[in-house]
């Protein structure tokens, strides 16, 4: 019987949401919910997901219908309808039980007060969150971009000032809805724990009498002044014959060596926050004239 199978994959993947609804309801497995229509008609006809059939046990009290036992087939957008003209539309789901953290994890590049999440859910699931600023106020919701179970979304705190401790943490909370399912966690987060700097430019490397100098600049999206917001620089050269060497300097934006060198490429952490290294900058090729003339030295 492949037809019917078709049908419902059909009716599925049409029922799919692409936002957030704006009006939802959430109820509890085996519980009755009322879903209201915004009206102030006496009489209205109802839809569930389109259809004139609810596929659910029903009381149809005018404005008020009541689903009675809710279970996963009464969920969806319930319609109410009068003279063919549509009054309002509430998204019916489950409450899940289910799991907490998601796997949410975020990431700022500098203590600016913007970050990005990522977090996991279900492949269908249309996903908001927002945030508790660190001066107590609460954001605007955020729609999550989500592509194969994968979700992530920009958030900022303007109340967020870089020259003062951070006493309390932030604290994102998360909605989901799937086709049937709605699903709520939080996560609490210093920002300095999820600083992860952008990668400096890649260093130039000049030869003068004999040595080597490197110089750069500390990733563009890092604040100012330097001499509060340090940052502790991982140098990394290749030699001549392939092996790395590791060199680490803080508080300067320049070096010199003697040593020949191939290549070398710069890493940068923030110094007081043991928080990650940031990604590697391209290598820079000491070619040449340059390893040549270092011969020498
Ligand atoms: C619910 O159905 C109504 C009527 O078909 C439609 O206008 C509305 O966009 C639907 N809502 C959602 C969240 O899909
Ligand atoms: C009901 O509809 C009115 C007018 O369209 C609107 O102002 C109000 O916010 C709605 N209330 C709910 C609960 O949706
Ligand atoms: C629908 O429910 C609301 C409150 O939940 C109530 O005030 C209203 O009278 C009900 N409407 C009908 C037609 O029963
Ligand atoms: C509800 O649907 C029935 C049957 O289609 C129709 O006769 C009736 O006029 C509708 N009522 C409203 C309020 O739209
Ligand atoms: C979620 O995180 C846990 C612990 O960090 C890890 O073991 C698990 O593989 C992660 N799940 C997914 C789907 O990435
Ligand atoms: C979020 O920020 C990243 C860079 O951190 C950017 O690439 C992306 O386009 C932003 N997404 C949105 C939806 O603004
Ligand atoms: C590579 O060269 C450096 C310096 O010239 C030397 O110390 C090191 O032992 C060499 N390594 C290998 C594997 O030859």
């Amino acid at each position: 019987m492949p037809v019917p199978v078709l049908l419902a994959l059909c009716i599925a993947l049409t029922d799919a949401l692409t936002a957030f609804p704006p009006k939802f309801l959430v109820g509890n497995p085996d519980e009755d919910v009322v879903v209201k229509c915004n009206t102030s008609r006496q009489q209205v006809n109802w839809t569930q997901n389109g259809e004139p059939e609810p596929m659910a046990e029903l009381v149809d009290n005018g404005q008020n219908l009541t689903i009675l036992g809710l279970d996963l087939p009464a969920t969806g957008n319930y319609s109410c309808w009068a003279g063919g003209v549509l009054l309002d539309s509430t998204y019916v789901v489950v409450g899940d039980s289910g799991e907490e953290g998601r796997n949410a994890s975020c990431r700022a590049d500098s203590y600016l007060g913007s970050f990005r999440c990522s977090w996991l859910g279900p492949r269908s699931a249309v996903f908001r969150a927002r945030l508790t600023h660190s001066d107590g106020s609460v954001g605007d919701w955020v729609p999550a971009a989500g592509h194969g179970g994968r979700f992530s979304a920009n958030f900022t705190d303007p109340s967020f000032c870089p020259f003062a401790e951070e006493l309390r943490p932030l604290q994102l909370s998360f909605e989901g809805i799937s086709d049937t399912s709605f699903l709520t966690f939080s996560i609490h987060f210093f920002v300095r724990d999820i600083v992860r700097p952008d990668p400096p430019q890649a260093p130039t490397a000049q030869l003068r009498e004999g040595q080597l100098h490197l110089a750069w600049t500390p990733p563009a999206s890092w604040p100012l002044p330097r001499s509060y917001f340090a940052l502790l620089y991982w140098l990394q050269y290749e030699l001549p014959n392939g092996t790395q060497v590791d060199a680490f300097v803080e508080g300067t934006e320049k070096t010199s060596l003697q040593q020949r060198v191939r290549r070398v490429r710069i890493s940068c952490q923030d110094p007081y926050s043991s928080t990650s290294w940031s990604p590697w900058s391209g290598w820079s090729e000491v070619v040449g004239t340059a390893a040549a003339g270092l011969r020498g030295s």
